[in-house]
């Protein structure tokens, strides 16, 4: 399957950011775990991050382009109020599973709403990285 991972504002600071949240391993980490299980698994898996809403969006239309056929999203702090890139997820067909490192729930109160989530498929929150994996089986009929 093609595959795409998104990775909105400040992910790119995993292992550096409020490391009791987030943890400590770091983006390349992620990375690579994402990416070895892609090849292991035979599927063909781009990873993006951005962190400007425009270059999120962007990246959303070209997988439209490219035929992906599943995407992976953690929009960062833009799932709280980007009604741009909702719009932009909601174009395109393909299943895209929403991904939240931390519960969302157990934070701010303005972490409670995402405004992308329903124009997904499905949500997974507060599972560590391997929220990242979880979606990625769901997405290739692994689980
Ligand atoms: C996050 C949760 C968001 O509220 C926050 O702004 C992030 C990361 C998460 O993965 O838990 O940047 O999406």
């Amino acid at each position: 399957m093609k595959l795409l991972v998104i990775n909105g504002p400040n992910l790119n600071f995993l292992g550096i950011r409020e490391k009791g949240i987030y943890g400590t391993e770091d983006y390349e980490y992620l990375v690579n775990m994402l990416k070895d299980k892609a090849a292991a698994e035979g599927h063909e898996l781009k990873v993006f991050q951005s962190n400007c809403e425009g270059e999120l969006i962007g990246r959303i239309q070209e997988a439209y382009h490219e035929k992906v056929e599943g995407i992976i999203i953690n929009p960062g702090a833009y799932t709280h109020y980007s009604y741009a890139i909702r719009d932009a997820l909601a174009s395109i067909e393909v299943p895209i599973i929403e991904v939240h490192i931390s519960n969302v729930h157990k934070r701010e109160e303005f972490r409670h709403v995402s405004v992308t989530a329903p124009v997904c498929t499905g949500q997974i929150v507060g599972l560590g990285l391997k929220g990242y994996i979880l979606a990625m089986d769901y997405l290739t009929g692994k689980a």
